[in-house]
Formats: structure tokens, sequence, C-alpha cells
């Protein structure tokens, strides 16, 4: 039997009567977009991240172009993020107009490195987008700290960590805007695309309302009071999502015990040298939407597993500023630590109904393959 890296049918499966209740409520109400399942989402999930609100969109691309523009980033602006993400944290910044400026990253967390953010500040700099990368959050103390004397806002790219905490604070609430993506594989995941800005500066989080629908205010359908677009949360998707938030601390525990399991296996293999195992900074809550680890000879690694039937995936393997779209606005930047993790990485199966059998299946494998 083939371990795929993650599987969402085991999701469904789990739930499969909640869901379909949530579903059919919806059909039955005959609206379907921007309702009560919305609206009721909405103060969920805001509770949730401890924020005071929370605005539903479309996707978490959408989420961080929505934030940008709500805190009124556009062209001439430079915003600083890391080039080790998915390539949706950069295009958002591009779609909003800005320039993504990118810094290097911390080798044992795989996110901004605090000095890298500072070195890169221009006087055109007016944001960064730390990205909480695999479910562990970026070191928010120094960011916000060399954010606040620059004057700079604070944009949390939380797509992979729903529920992790930085120094037993949840994410989300941060900076001065937070963005989460539902895309199905997230550990809060919807059936379909979505995604949601959060926050709690009551100015920014009305502007990312009004943008999410043309510009109108709640007073006023059908007149544009700015220059919005249509970023709307389906009711389909968010009472979904409402099934499965009760649900993700429980998910998001199962996804560490399954990591502490593979850690304490293959500790000895690190202690050789053969691996490099992800590195939990004390203190914080990481929600492992990926465990991954580090070897050198990483494809012919990926080979062997793939031939014993194990999924795994590459989470990234070409970082933004060497990707077609982006080298040529980029030319002569060297990122050493993003460069040198893109070429070793690779994440695990992991997700909240991997068995311990499968597990030790994943390790084996890997013991043989690194062997
Ligand atoms: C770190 C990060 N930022 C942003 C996004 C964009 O989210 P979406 O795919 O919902 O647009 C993703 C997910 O793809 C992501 O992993």
């Amino acid at each position: 039997m083939t371990i795929p890296q993650i599987d969402l049918t085991a999701q469904y499966g789990e739930l499969k009567r909640e869901i379909d209740a949530a579903t059919a409520r919806v059909y039955a109400s005959g609206w379907y977009i921007l309702g009560q399942e919305v609206a009721a989402f909405e103060e969920e999930f805001a509770d949730y991240c401890n924020a005071a609100g929370c605005v539903g969109v479309n996707s978490g691309t959408d989420a961080l172009l929505l934030a940008l523009r709500a805190c009124e980033i556009g062209p001439g602006d430079e915003v600083i993020t890391v080039a080790h993400t998915a390539v949706a944290t950069a295009a958002a910044i591009r779609l909003a107009g800005a320039t993504p400026v990118f810094a290097d990253i911390d080798p044992a967390t795989y996110t901004l490195d605090p000095a890298g953010l500072e070195a890169a500040i221009t006087p055109r700099t007016k944001a960064v987008i730390p990205v909480h990368l695999y479910g562990q959050p970026a070191d928010m103390n120094p960011i916000l700290a060399i954010s606040r004397v620059r004057e700079l806002r604070v944009i949390e790219d939380c797509a992979q960590a729903h529920g992790a905490a930085y120094q037993r604070r949840p994410v989300g609430n941060l900076g001065d805007l937070a963005c989460f993506s539902f895309y199905p594989t997230k550990n809060l995941g919807a059936m379909g695309d979505g995604g949601a800005v959060v926050g709690s500066d009551p100015e920014l989080m009305a502007r990312v309302r009004m943008l999410r629908e043309y510009g109108w205010t709640p007073q006023a359908r059908y007149v544009s009071q700015i220059d919005g677009l249509n970023s709307r949360l389906d009711e389909l998707q968010a009472a979904i999502l409402r099934v499965k938030l009760d649900h993700l601390d429980r998910w998001n525990a199962r996804r560490r015990y399954i990591a502490i399991h593979y850690t304490n296996r293959l500790t000895p293999l690190a202690e050789e040298g053969l691996i490099t195992l992800p590195y939990t900074v004390p203190d914080n809550v990481h929600v492992y939407h990926l465990y991954v680890v580090r070897v050198p000879n990483r494809d012919h690694v990926r080979q062997t597993l793939a031939d014993a039937g194990i999924g795994t995936g590459i989470h990234y393997p070409v970082p933004i500023h060497q990707q077609p779209a982006y080298r040529d606005a980029y030319p002569g930047l060297h990122l050493p630590e993003t460069e040198r993790a893109a070429g070793e990485i690779l994440s695990l199966p992991l997700h909240p109904h991997l068995s311990p059998g499968d597990a030790d299946r994943v390790i084996d494998a890997l013991e043989a393959a690194l062997a």
C-alpha cells in the first residue's frame, strides 16, 4: 500500500456526517454567498485567533492582496518577505503593485531572519510579511521591534500555521493584519478555495471588508467607496470550515504526536549527521503543517522512498528569486540559506490520520535510504 504525503479522503471520512449535514443546510437555505455561515465562521475564527475580527475571502493569496491594499501599499512601495515560501506570498505583493524584496531565512526554522530583514530595509520599504512556514511562527519579537522603529506594517502569512503560537500567543494577531489560506491541504482546509484576513484594528478590518466586495459598505451596496474587487468566501466553504474548526486543535495535536514520533525515531540518524530534523523553538507551538527534514542527497532519498511506495514533497524546490517569472528582476541576488535549503529539504508524509504503523514504515524506509 502506498503512503501518500497527505490524505484528504480520511479527513472527510471522519467527519462525513457533520460535513454532509452542514452542506445540506446551505443547499436548503437558498443563500450561497456571504450569508449566516460566513458571518458565524468569521466570528468563530476571530475568537480562535484571539483577534477582534475576521473577513472571509476567496483564497490565501487574496487575503494577502487585500491586507496589503488595506494598508495602502501599492506602486513604488517595497515589501520585505522571504523567497523560501509559496510563490503566493510574493505574487500577492506584485498583485498589489508593490515590489517584493527578499531577505534570507534562519536555517534552523526556515523563517525570516530578523537580521536579513533589517539589512533589506530601504526608504521605500512599507511592510514586512513574515511567513510562519511549515507551521512554526517566525521570530516575531525582533521582527515587530524592527518594524516599529522603521514604521513598517507587519502582515503575518499564517497560511501554514492555523493554531500555532509564538511564545504562547496565537498567530493571527501578532502584527497589523494576518492572512490565512483554507486551501484543502492546509491544517484547516476547505473543500475548495478560501482564505481570511484576521486582525484587531477596526479601520484596517473595515477596509478589508470593503475591498472584498467592490469597495461597498454594509450601509450602501452597489456604491463603491473605494476601488475593490470580488473576493468573497462562499457559504458552503464557510459551513465546512465551521465543522472542521471544532477539530483543528485535536488534529494539530495529532500532527505534533506524529512529528514527535518521527523525531524520536530519527534522532540516531541525526546524531550520525545523516539527516537534519525540524527544530521547534522552545515556547512556540509548532503545528506541523509539514514535517521537513534535510538530507544532502535529497533526490536519491526521495526516489528510494517513492520506490518503496512512500510519497514525499518538496516545499519549495525553487526559491522565488530564481523562478522564471521573477529572476530577471533580481540579478545577482544571493540568499545562501534559502538556496541551500531548497536543495536539501524533503517533506515526509504527515496528516492527522496517518497511522503509527504507516509512520513507522516511513521511518524504516528512510533509514534504509540513508544507510
Ligand atoms: C505560505 C503561503 N502563503 C500563501 C498561500 C496562498 O494561499 P492560497 O493557495 O489559498 O491562495 C499559501 C498556500 O498555497 C501558502 O502556503
